[in-house]
């Protein structure tokens, strides 16, 4: 147990955030009123007060009233992207609760005290506030101490995405993204929104209020004269649909768009024990131009313990039949920390998923989501800092050696390693939607269950509506939804 105790500011969120950098384990407590004498094992009296018109913040780490780490912090010393002072407050909090919690955990994050998903947001709104990019390099350094080598990584992701950065263009433009919520098993990691062994009467009544929902969605994107930019079908797995309802979601978009003009139509096939020859005509046929059929790991036990009901020769034949159909864009998913890989795993996946020479490979670090077999299973939830250093450096150095380059990256909460999710393309062939998404570059309409529309109303400014999360509610209360979309795209 550790118990923070709050004096000037109650900035428990934050507090939180901080120390789950560092454990998943530990549960806390905040106390608002110093009483240090109550204070059994861990300790952290962070005080924020003002002398002089110069904010100070102060960590004091204790275990049984004894003091074993201290730390402060001057709003003087502090470089920001811009004014605003409760943002200045809660990053000198941040910042003296990390110093100590670094020297007690002996841990350096390489995100440093960042705790968001979208980091490259955070540098490309802070250019478009006119900052310099050394000005920005010495800000993730300084204030939010990020490492030297994250910090390429951030460079080189931006050189790719700011092709695609137009204010004019971006503000026009809509993406389509649609949700398949099935799945063939559920992964013991995963805790997407998805129902598993569903009948065709349950996908097919779910496919009704789909179609209803797209193309109304889409009525009201041309009504704004929106521009439809790209298509995304994820989910879950889209591709549990038979030939016949995949044709059915294409049919709705084809009373609006030629297919084969849609810039990129994206697929996720990502269960190869859901693939079959045919099916893969029938996506090529709909003018679905990426796809992607995802490993995970290409170690037949690992697929087995995290109950992925398919072996390696599967990928690798799927692979191959793509191929042969002439899909020109496939993307394969891999996930690093799996319980029990070793960096030699990592190595293996990372070169046998290079030898099929897909054009883009997305890196994902394994999180411990909330609501998984996995988190709910392990005795202890390990942030594995070394290891995933180590599996990072390996598909860094594969990566770069077969001419495959970051184009965009997200964090999520409670991620080994503290660390991140990249994609990978070889050049030229990076997702656009992938991008769009991940730094909010232009409006999403997201039709199905669970999804998250953002309606791109000025730069930087973002409308959400978001689905119901259930078949059930998904259906009774589909109008609700499609007033409100109707509503925002006036
Ligand atoms: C929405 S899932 C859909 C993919 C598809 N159903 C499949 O399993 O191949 C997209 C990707 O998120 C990643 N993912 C899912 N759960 C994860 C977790 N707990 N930690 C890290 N990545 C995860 C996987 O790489 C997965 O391919
Ligand atoms: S990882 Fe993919 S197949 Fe597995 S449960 Fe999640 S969405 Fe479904």
């Amino acid at each position: 147990m550790l118990t923070f105790y709050f004096s000037g500011h109650n900035f428990e969120y934050e507090a939180r955030n901080a120390l789950r950098i560092f454990d998943l384990n530990i549960n806390y407590e905040i106390k608002n009123i110093v009483q240090l004498k109550e204070n059994k094992e861990l300790g952290i009296v962070s005080t924020l007060e003002e002398k002089e018109g110069v904010l100070i913040s102060t960590s004091l780490l204790y275990w049984d009233n004894d003091l074993l780490y201290s730390s402060k912090y001057r709003s003087d010393e502090i470089l920001l992207e811009k004014d605003n002072e409760k943002k200045l407050k809660k990053i000198l909090i941040v910042k003296a609760m990390h110093q100590v919690l670094k020297s007690y955990y002996k841990v350096i994050p390489d995100y440093g005290i960042l705790t968001g998903v979208r980091v490259v947001k955070i540098m490309l709104t802070a250019r478009k506030y006119g900052n310099s990019d050394e000005k920005i390099k010495k800000i993730l350094k300084e204030t939010y101490e990020v490492t030297d080598e994250k910090i390429k990584l951030l460079f080189d992701i931006i050189e790719i995405e700011e092709k695609y950065i137009d204010d004019e263009v971006n503000m026009n433009n809509y993406n389509l993204y649609i949700g398949i919520p099935f799945c063939p098993t559920k992964c013991s990691y995963c805790s997407f929104t998805s129902y598993v062994n569903c009948n065709d009467d349950k996908i097919n009544a779910y496919l009704d209020t789909l179609v209803y929902e797209i193309e109304k969605t889409i009525e009201f994107a041309l009504n704004k004269n929106l521009n439809l930019n790209t298509v995304y079908i994820g989910g879950g797995t889209p591709s549990v649909l038979n030939e016949e309802q995949i044709n059915r979601i294409f049919k709705s978009i084809k009373k609006f768009y030629d297919l084969y003009k849609i810039r990129e139509i994206t697929f996720e096939a990502g269960r190869p024990d859901t693939l079959s020859k045919e099916k893969l005509i029938c996506l090529k046929n709909n003018f679905v131009n990426r796809i992607s059929i995802n490993p995970q790991t290409m170690n037949g036990k690992t697929l087995k313990a995290m109950k992925r009901n398919h072996t390696v020769e599967d990928i690798v034949e799927k692979y191959q039949i793509a191929r042969e159909i002439g899909f020109e864009s496939i993307n394969m998913d891999i996930i690093l920390g799996f319980p029990g890989e070793t960096e030699e795993d990592v190595k293996h996946t990372i070169e046998e998923v290079i030898k099929l020479r897909p054009e883009n490979i997305t890196v994902h670090c394994l999180a411990y989501k909330k609501n998984s077999e996995l988190t709910r299973e392990s005795s202890e939830l390990l942030k594995d800092y070394e290891l995933i250093r180590k599996m990072h450096d390996v598909i860094k150095e594969k990566s770069k050696n077969h001419g495959y380059k970051p184009y965009y990256m997200y964090r999520q909460k409670n991620i080994k390693g503290n660390s991140e999710n990249v994609g990978y393309t070889l050049l030229s062939k990076e997702s656009i939607y992938n991008m769009i998404i991940i730094e909010e570059m232009e409006t999403i309409l997201a039709c199905g269950i669970g999804a998250s529309s953002k309606i791109m109303t000025e730069y930087n400014k973002h409308v959400p509506v978001r689905n119901f999360k259930s078949l059930e509610e998904y259906s009774a209360r589909i109008d609700e939804i499609i007033n409100k979309k109707k509503k925002l795209l006036q």
